[in-house]
């Protein structure tokens, strides 16, 4: 425990002195309180000369304490043993390790080894043999060479206040009842029984705040994830800025940061019914008060320390305004949600008007916009906490965009990439990392968002953030390089506890242990800062009838319901590559450029050929996109952009004009084209979307697959089906029961329906024209809704096309699925115990040995990958990337394009002609690999090839 070995110290004060003023203080208290006593009772009447109040040393001790800097005490960094060390924990090395340490902006990179004890990195480098006899018996572990980090930081967590699964019995993240509530703390919320603790191991040590209802919302705390030893949640904090055992933490010697969440914009002005400036005017009303409760302490300090008591009273506080005059003494972090650029401009006045500074800005999608707004906030500007590519939720994240850390770090500022637990699973927050590398973040930085910034921005990089000597930062040994796709961890350290029973060992390839190479996107960014963060994203149409692709390493085609490898040039020999001549949208030939049938044509020398060298990329088919509501919505909570929610016959009356009990709702009828979301995903290889209607009752409707890079429904080639599946979800929701839900559908397959209803479930019935499709997550449910296939297979003496989709506990019945001939749309591929019903994931590595998608696929369910919200869908193509990665082999990459393409259409009921198939032309690496970009789409189907 620092600050007991040694008398504790106030900056530039001898330990001596202090002890002697101490002493002196008190003797003159003794004195002072016996002298008050008797001269109270004798001079009532006497209304000149100093008063020295009773409880004079208090206040002069509470005076004293305003002014203590935030920060570690002095003594810090000599100390031997962390705060958090459970003893026993035996020292450990860990050799052969490439070691970022996070200093040297990110850039140093130290060939090593590393020993941990007392709960702190205690060397890091080379260490001799003889170092290491004075720590006995340690726990060595060979990383051969891996890649090691520090722990993951993350700056905007909800883990623990709105805990997994969701359940009410455990929602704390906002209170309701007022704006303004600097009062309130998140350590008094937190959950220790959260699900995600054990998954987010990785995700590292949370900055947990209270959620953004509030424009000043309480009090975070910064938590590590490991499972205290004591199981409180006390237990889990970095440093308690409440611990009262001056033993452990002296305020008057050192101060350790608070943090306070603010909050601007939609969030608080939907809750209270404000507008922008109601919430601004809350926000200047709480701080004129903390500012004159500040004001009137320090005129009192400075009038007691002068000994001038006359008039003076009791020292002035107020418990519920303490924090926010902390703010005002630049002793708490304040962590302000805030999107918009009037937001952004209104906080950056707020500091200057109340002399406060903010340490970073969250969410914060158009920051980008405006570094120079943010360059003129008090202080200094704030740090930057976004997400990578989730925007468009709302109108505040339309203009959201992922070159939006590059920008900013181009303007000096500093990044850091936040989960939002459980927004975002803080399991993965690395991805982020990884996302804003690829969009053009220099790596240093981009690691840098993850570990140091934000240890940084929270007012710990005394201790995280870093792998240095002295630093109690959890150490994370990596399967790759921490910016490649995938990166896994192989072990996690917390306090010097290895925190993953079994150990991790994957065969990513060598190639993985690099760090990645990403495409340039510089033409993009700027054309984002031109308009405005609304760039057109259309693609531009190929005008010359033929276009060659030149140095084509691979070929994947369609073909009936699976993809096949059809050419991979020889990459040994430069003069194999591959050609691919298309002419009207169709791939007319295809091979070596010296062998092919394609080489006569290019000698033939035609001329009005537009040529594109992929430079060893890949031709694959177009990924589909389905579980999101892409295609019907722009932004997810404006309802004037979305086609908006079906009525739902099983809990209340539909109305007869749209058929009644036999409604079927047609997603067709409200697909919007060119959306931003779906033109996103058509530029990261996503051609086609299914959808269904959007609601959260039992029947949904019919699916429909569209072009997602269509300007409207009736251009060529836009709706590829009008009508696919049947929709409807099986959710445990409290009324009507779930039994009731089943109940249902077997009424629906089995007893009497009418209108539109009957018409579609009379196709479901004839086999293979129309699949049942089920939105269900437990396996509960799943396991009913096998029984029940087979009894209306009996009844009805022949098999019905049944698919789930979401289905998170699906690898449960694995093989009770695979028997039934059920197929699954995996949606998201990347689980988590969001709700109850989804609590028993298959986690995937290192928590698990593989996942579910693998496991389902060996007890041949057939799979598709689905994403939850229609932002997703661009990266669908990292998700099949990712999962392949995580089978160990099992997935190859055209098992991996099929589960996003010929699996999906099969299980929804699309059926696609593979010859009319899109194809995605992707420029440095196939469509899987991390480093490479999409270059151009080839549609067969609309006869042509866009390029962007
Ligand atoms: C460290 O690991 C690398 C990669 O596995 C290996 O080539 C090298 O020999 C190892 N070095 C030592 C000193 O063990
Ligand atoms: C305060 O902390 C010290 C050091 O951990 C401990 O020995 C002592 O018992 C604690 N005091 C109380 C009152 O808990
Ligand atoms: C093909 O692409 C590779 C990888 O980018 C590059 O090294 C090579 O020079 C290219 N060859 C031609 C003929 O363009
Ligand atoms: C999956 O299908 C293959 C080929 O039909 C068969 O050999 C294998 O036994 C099946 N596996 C399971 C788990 O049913």
């Amino acid at each position: 425990m620092y600050g007991v070995p040694n008398a504790p110290t106030a900056p530039g004060q001898p330990p001596r002195r202090r002890l002697l003023r101490f002493v002196l203080a008190a003797v003159l208290s003794v004195a002072l309180v016996q002298y008050l006593r008797f001269y109270v009772h004798l001079s009532h009447e006497y209304d000149g000369g100093a008063k020295v109040p009773l409880r004079a040393q208090e206040y002069l001790d509470k005076c004293h304490l305003l002014t203590v800097k935030p920060g570690p005490p002095p003594d810090f960094h000599t100390r031997t043993h962390s705060d958090r060390f459970v003893p026993g924990t035996p020292p450990t090395l860990i050799t052969n390790a490439t070691i970022w340490t996070g200093r040297g902006n990110g850039l140093e990179v130290v060939h090593g080894d590393i020993l941990l004890h007392g709960g702190i990195i205690r060397r890091v480098g080379h260490l001799q043999r003889s170092m290491l006899d004075e720590f006995g018996d340690l726990a060595r572990i060979d990383a051969q060479g891996r890649w090691i980090s520090p722990g993951i930081v993350d700056l905007h967590s909800h883990i623990g206040v709105g805990s997994s699964p969701e359940l009410d019995g455990a929602d704390d993240s906002n209170s309701f009842k007022a704006p303004v509530q600097p009062w309130l703390r998140a350590l008094d919320a937190l959950n220790t029984h959260d699900d995600s603790y054990a998954t987010s191991i990785a995700g590292g040590t949370s900055l947990v705040l209270p959620g953004s209802a509030d424009a000043i919302g309480g009090q975070g705390i910064v938590i590590k994830l490991r499972r205290p030893t004591d199981r409180s949640p006390t237990g889990m904090l970095l440093e308690n800025p409440y611990e009262t055992n001056r033993t452990v933490y002296d305020p008057a010697v050192s101060f350790r940061y608070r943090q306070m969440k603010h909050a601007c914009g939609e969030n608080p002005d939907g809750i209270y019914g404000f507008t922008r400036m109601d919430t601004a005017w809350a926000f200047r009303e709480a701080y004129e008060k903390a500012r004159k409760i500040k004001q009137t302490q320090d005129e009192y300090c400075a009038k007691a320390v002068r000994g001038e008591w006359a008039g003076l009273g009791e020292f002035p506080e107020d418990l519920q305004w303490e924090a926010l005059v902390d703010v005002l003494r630049g002793r708490v972090k304040v962590q302000n949600h805030c999107y918009e650029t009037i937001d952004l401009d209104d906080m950056v006045r707020l500091t200057n008007e109340f002399k406060f500074s903010i340490a970073a800005f969250h969410h914060a999608h158009e920051t980008y916009l405006v570094p120079d707004t943010l360059k003129k906030a008090y202080g200094h500007p704030p740090a930057i906490a976004l997400f990578a590519t989730n925007a468009r939720y709302k109108r505040e994240s339309y203009r959201g965009s992922e070159f939006a850390p590059k920008i900013l770090a181009d303007n000096g500022l500093q990044v850091v990439m936040k989960s939002d637990h459980s927004v975002l699973n803080s399991r993965f927050l690395l991805y982020e990392a990884q996302q804003a590398y690829y969009y053009g973040l220099p790596h240093n930085l981009a690691l840098a968002a993850v570990t140091s910034t934000p240890a940084r921005i929270m007012g710990q990089d005394h201790r995280i953030g870093y792998v240095s000597e002295g630093y109690d930062a959890d150490i994370v040994l990596w399967d790759s390089h921490p910016l490649a796709l995938g990166a896994t961890p192989q072990q996690v350290w917390i306090d010097g506890i290895p925190q993953i029973e079994m150990p991790y060992t994957s065969t990513k390839p060598q190639s993985f242990q690099k760090l990645p190479r990403t495409p340039n996107f510089d033409k993009e960014a700027t054309e984002t800062l031109k308009y405005d963060g609304l760039p057109p994203l259309e693609p531009k149409r190929v005008t010359s009838d033929t276009v060659v692709f030149l140095n084509v390493s691979a070929v994947y085609l369609r073909e009936e319901q699976s993809i096949r490898p059809a050419f991979f040039s020889d990459t040994a020999n430069p003069l194999s590559a591959g050609v691919v001549v298309v002419r009207a949208g169709k791939v007319e030939c295809m091979g070596s450029a010296i062998t092919s049938a394609c080489a006569s044509i290019i000698e033939d020398g035609r001329v009005d050929a537009q040529v594109i060298n992929l430079e060893g990329g890949a031709i694959a088919p177009g990924l589909v996109s389905v579980g999101s509501s892409l295609g019907l919505e722009e932004i997810t909570s404006e309802k004037t952009t979305i086609d908006g929610y079906v009525l739902d016959p099983l809990s209340k009356d539909v109305p007869v004009i749209v058929g009644g009990t036999g409604m079927v709702i047609r997603a067709a009828d409200g697909l919007r084209f060119g959306t931003r979301d779906a033109l996103y995903a058509y530029r990261y290889g996503v051609t086609t979307g299914v959808v269904a209607p959007q609601g959260s009752g039992f029947l949904s409707g019919l699916n429909t697959a569209f072009s997602t890079a269509a300007s409207h429904k009736l251009e060529d080639g836009a709706l590829l089906q009008e009508v696919g599946g049947l929709h409807v979800s099986i959710h445990p929701k409290g009324k009507p029961s779930v039994s009731t839900q089943i109940a249902a559908l077997r009424h629906i397959l089995l007893g009497e329906t009418t209108g539109e209803l009957k018409h579609w479930v009379s196709k479901i019935k004839e086999q293979g024209e129309a699949p049942l499709v089920i939105a269900v997550e437990s396996a509960d449910i799943i396991a009913s809704l096998i029984s029940l296939k087979a009894e209306v297979e009996h009844r009805l003496h022949r098999t019905i096309q049944m698919t789930l989709i979401g289905a998170t506990e699906a690898h449960l019945l694995a093989k009770e699925l695979g028997q039934a001939n059920i197929g699954v749309v995996v949606s998201p591929t990347r689980p988590f115990p969001e709700e109850w019903e989804k609590r028993r994931i298959m986690p995937g590595p290192p928590l698990s040995e593989t996942n579910a998608i693998a496991i389902l696929q060996a007890h041949n369910v057939t799979v598709g990958v689905g994403v939850v919200e229609p932002w997703m869908a661009r990266n669908t193509r990292l998700d099949i990337a990712w999962a392949a990665l995580e089978s160990n082999g099992q997935i190859e990459k055209a098992d991996a394009l099929a589960l996003a393409s010929v699996n999906v259409e099969k299980l929804l009921g699309i059926k696609t002609d593979s010859l009319q198939g899109d194809m995605v032309a992707t420029l440095g690496g196939d469509l899987l690999d991390f480093g490479s970009k999409v270059v151009g789409v080839i549609s067969p189907r609309r006869g042509l090839v866009d390029i962007f």
